[in-house]
């Protein structure tokens, strides 16, 4: 008979967020017989009309009071430590983390790989790798979700949000859109494909492998002007972009940001909000003119131009 329980686990968080399953599962179980074995008992032996002993018992009260307190404080808030580290491990993308592209829209998955493959409502992914998603909407709320590997995350419109993973099984596993969308949100699922390195290096290959996406974002860059300012050679003074992926960016007033995915899509789309200490913001808006897609084609690009991109270094390796 074939009809598991559980899906299967097929990332390593999965084993640990299970494990903590189960202890929180036994644990809740302890809990009941402890409470309601003595009770169902206690009902039979001292029913009415039954000949018990009901005279009062001496106890040592405080005793027991501090005990039933501090027992199970110590346990419940092992839970919890135990708890916040796998979130801890879930939250936070190794920095070693291959990235890949995902824009949900009504109602299918968009994918894109950094090398330029693209696909719809499938994910293929190499076994064993740190795999981080990036994660955007076209339209409205949408989650992703991959219950073999139990993570999930919202994808909200107007931000970035991250998931990452390290399948540790091959094979084809559900994915699913897990906050209704709208009428076909049901059907707003698909599936992530799970390949040895190798596999997934020729799956890269035969998917007539275009532009990568910064190169597609270059060809944006200079379409939509940004090269104009952008570019060490112009006259308008714009900050230059060239190493600004992951750096501290000094702002007008003091303030300091870092120069990550979401800050670089901000400036991008709304440009006055944050400017950069010794200059004036003499940028457009491109609010409204440019796709999800097209935002992470630039982003890709900008973070190309910089020297701490894990995929830089990757497709560097690649070439020694
Ligand atoms: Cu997208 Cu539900």
């Amino acid at each position: 008979m074939n009809f598991p329980i559980f899906p299967p686990e097929a990332s390593k968080v999965a084993q640990q967020t299970d494990y903590l399953y189960w202890a929180l599962l036994s644990l809740s179980a302890l809990v009941i017989i402890v409470v309601f074995g003595p009770m169902i008992f206690f009902l039979f032996k001292y029913r009415r009309g039954k000949k018990a002993d009901r005279r009062p018992v001496d106890m040592p009260e405080t005793m027991i009071e501090v005990t039933w307190t501090v027992i199970p404080l110590v346990i419940f808030t092992g839970l919890f430590a135990w708890g916040a580290n796998v979130y801890w491990t879930i939250q936070r993308p190794p920095p070693d983390a291959m990235e890949i592209n995902v824009v949900g829209k009504q109602w299918m998955w968009k994918v894109e790989h950094p090398e330029g493959n693209r696909e719809i409502d499938e994910l293929h992914v190499p076994m064993g790798r740190n795999i981080k998603l990036i994660l955007a909407s076209q339209d409205v709320i949408h989650s992703f979700f991959l219950p073999a590997f139990r993570i999930k995350q919202d994808v909200v419109p107007g931000r970035y949000t991250t998931l990452w993973f390290n399948a540790k099984r091959l094979g084809t596993f559900h994915l699913f859109c897990s906050e209704y969308c709208g009428t076909h949100h049901s059907a707003m699922g698909g599936s992530i494909i799970v390949m040895t390195p190798d596999a997934y290096q020729k799956w890269l290959m035969q998917g007539a492998p275009g532009p990568t996406m910064a190169q597609q974002g270059e060809t944006l860059f200079r379409e939509y002007g940004c090269s104009g300012c952008h570019v060490n050679s112009t006259i308008v003074r714009a900050p230059p972009l060239e190493g600004l992926y992951g750096r501290p960016v000094p702002l007008q007033g003091g303030e300091i940001k870092m120069a990550d995915e979401a800050y670089i899509r901000d400036s991008i789309l709304l440009p006055a909000k944050d400017i950069v200490a010794g200059y004036t913001n003499d940028m457009p808006s491109f609010q409204g003119h440019l796709s999800e897609d097209d935002l992470l084609k630039l982003v890709a690009y900008i973070k190309s131009i910089s020297d701490t991109t894990p995929q830089k270094e990757a497709a560097e390796e690649k070439e020694k």
